[in-house]
């Protein structure tokens, strides 16, 4: 399953299952050694991050926990348009080492966003680990601490990202064909 269709789309494998699988334990190696003493709470973004958040967490080895949100697109009465709300926090998170686990971070308007919310609960500190970013798109300054690969512009899915809610159950990252 080399190349794929998904609706109008034709897409090919980007990132092979074996070279995701490397770069995950090499990200949890690394939290595992920087976030050593911390009891980290981290917490997964879904739907986008269920496939890294559960490989991840398989190579997590030092004291954690684990928790889900998701966010709610609601239209604003702002101008700034489209709001995301963040629902499914049910933990204190007060004094608390916080790692925001997401599938990609792209413009990283969603993440600044949820910095912002997780902000206002007094943690101790934010970490982000993404899968992915997209570092041409970027429009905000993220201290992205924890990242498996910086990619191109170009869109992808499978690997938890979806098209139109398709393609998150597979294994490897596809990129469209134009
Ligand atoms: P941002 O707010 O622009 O950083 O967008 C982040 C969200 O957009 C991610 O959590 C994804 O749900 C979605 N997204 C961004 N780029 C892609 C892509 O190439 N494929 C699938 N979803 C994407």
């Amino acid at each position: 399953m080399d190349r794929i269709r998904v609706k109008d789309k034709e897409f090919e494998v980007s990132i092979p299952e074996e070279k995701i699988a490397k770069e995950v334990e090499r990200v949890a190696n690394e939290i595992n050694t920087e976030l050593a003493g911390k009891d980290p709470l981290f917490i997964s973004v879904l739907n986008g991050a269920f496939m890294f958040t559960s490989d991840l967490m398989k190579h997590i080895t030092i004291p954690c926990q684990i928790s889900f949100v998701k966010l709610a697109s609601y239209q604003g009465v702002a101008s700034t348009g489209k709001v995301k709300e963040v629902i499914g926090l049910n933990e204190d998170i007060a004094g608390r080492t916080i790692v925001i686990v997401e599938d990609i971070v792209d413009t990283g308007l969603t993440m600044q966003r949820l910095l912002e919310t997780l902000g206002t609960r007094n943690p101790k500190e934010i970490y982000i680990a993404s899968l992915l970013v997209k570092p041409e798109k970027l429009k905000v300054d993220l201290d992205i601490n924890f990242i498996a690969f910086n990619i191109p512009n170009d869109f992808i899915l499978g690997y938890g990202l979806d098209y139109d809610g398709y393609a998150r159950n597979l294994r490897q990252i596809y990129t469209v064909v134009e």
